[in-house]
């Protein structure tokens, strides 16, 4: 048994290198492997790909920034026109008024980047005893090792303890539990609330009715900063521009990446609001030492440019509220199959949660057969769909009848 060179991400090393799926093309919501085999791509890969595949306008936007400039840092006194235009395009929908932007990578970067302008910002501000963070069990925050520490789940966390100190996790949905946190560590002391408006990866869980406002209200009472990490669901996926404004909640940071530019070049950021912006810009002399080599990348912000245009001149979120409520009627339709327990979800972010013996993964196998990719979010026992915002009403009924063929698959297995 051979495995591959690449050691993957989220997957077993010892793995053989011919189990797995080579993908080489894609066009719209479909992919095709080395072999020939095309497969709906429910998932918009990793949640990413809101303008869909094979964009032409987008490559060539990107070709043409690489022609011109290829990349130039950005420390200091650096910039360049696409970081520019991209900020401008995106303070133009007002993820958070009166804001600014600091590019990272992606959406890893993009947190642990949060939580450092976040004590930061205390600090700043002669408040340098908020270190504490309060995040939910469930939670995906990435990877980094301040992601690691804020997140919940349990499997991405316990192989690199111990996690950094000052970092607690309390129940995803109890505005109660967290009111609690703030009281036992000391609201002099919290730094920051981190909460996903939806939580992703961890199994795909709106928030409860007043949770995200309530969350707000105890920010403003405590002096905590409201950071949202919204890597999932800016841009378009839940039917709004914004986790924000779709749920009318205002945070003083918000992360992103994945969708700002479809994936057709990484990229990610954060959301900088008047509060920070106010502690960061008070002291002329005050110096941010933080920022990443390619930040600000020309060719990426290229490819944010060209992806934003086509997001707002396709409507492309008003496709979202329009074409999710179709998927979630037909994944409810399966609710009456065994091991099916609940539905849930919001736009174009659905998922369909099981019970034993029904396991999300062995769902999520069966499906490339019937010609879909989903993804299993195993902690949840949940099988995500969040296909690109271009998805047709015949793709949705496509990845309907796959999931029910593949059910039935497992079903005949357990
Ligand atoms: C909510 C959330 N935050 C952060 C991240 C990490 O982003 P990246 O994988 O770009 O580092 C992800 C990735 O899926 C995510 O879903």
């Amino acid at each position: 048994m051979t495995v591959p060179k690449v050691l993957h991400p989220f997957a077993v090393p010892a793995r053989p290198a011919d189990d797995f799926l080579e993908i080489v093309r894609a066009e719209g919501c479909r992919v095709w492997d080395s072999e020939g085999r095309s497969y709906l791509d429910g998932t918009a890969s990793l949640w990413y790909c809101a303008a869909g595949h094979g964009r032409r306008e987008i490559a060539e936007a990107v070709a043409a920034q690489m022609a011109e400039l290829e990349a130039y840092h950005t420390f200091s006194r650096f910039t360049n026109r696409p970081e520019q235009r991209l900020a401008e395009l995106l303070l133009e929908l007002k993820p958070i008024p009166d804001a600014r932007v600091l590019w990272t990578c992606g959406g890893s970067e993009a947190i642990d980047t949060a939580l450092k302008l976040a004590r930061a910002g205390h600090k700043a501000a002669g408040d340098a005893g908020r270190t504490v963070f309060l995040s939910r069990y469930y939670a995906y925050h990435g990877v980094m090792l301040g992601g690691t520490s804020a997140g919940g789940l349990p499997t991405n966390r316990d192989p690199y303890g111990p996690l950094l100190p000052d970092f607690f996790q309390v129940s995803r949905d109890s505005l109660a539990a967290m009111r609690e946190a703030v009281t036992y560590h000391g609201s002099e002391r919290i730094a920051a609330i981190i909460a996903e408006p939806v939580v992703g990866a961890g199994g795909v869980f709106p928030p409860p009715p007043g949770y995200l406002e309530g969350l707000r209200e105890l920010c403003d009472e405590s002096g905590a900063l409201l950071v949202f990490d919204e890597v999932i669901t800016a841009f378009g996926r839940l039917g709004s521009w914004f986790g924000s404004h779709h749920y009318g909640v205002t945070p003083d940071l918000m992360t992103f990446a994945k969708a700002i530019t479809s994936g057709y070049q990484p990229l990610g950021g954060v959301v900088v609001g008047p509060r920070v912006r106010a502690w960061l810009e008070a002291d002329e002399q005050y110096m941010l030492t933080h920022g990443s080599t390619y930040a600000g990348h020309p060719a990426c912000c290229a490819a944010g440019v060209a992806n934003l245009e086509i997001l707002r001149s396709e409507g492309l979120f008003e496709r979202a509220r329009e074409v999710g409520p179709r998927l979630r009627d037909g994944l409810e339709a399966l609710l009456d199959r065994p091991g099916v327990v609940e539905v849930r979800g919001e736009g174009l972010m659905q998922a369909v949660a099981f019970e034993h013996p029904v396991a999300a993964a062995a769902v999520a196998d069966a499906l490339p057969a019937h010609g879909v990719i989903g993804r299993a979010l195993p902690y949840a026992n949940t099988l995500a769909f969040s296909p690109p915002l271009v998805v047709s009403d015949a793709e949705i009924e496509e990845m309907v009848a796959a999931t029910a063929a593949a059910l039935a698959d497992v079903a005949a297995m357990v």
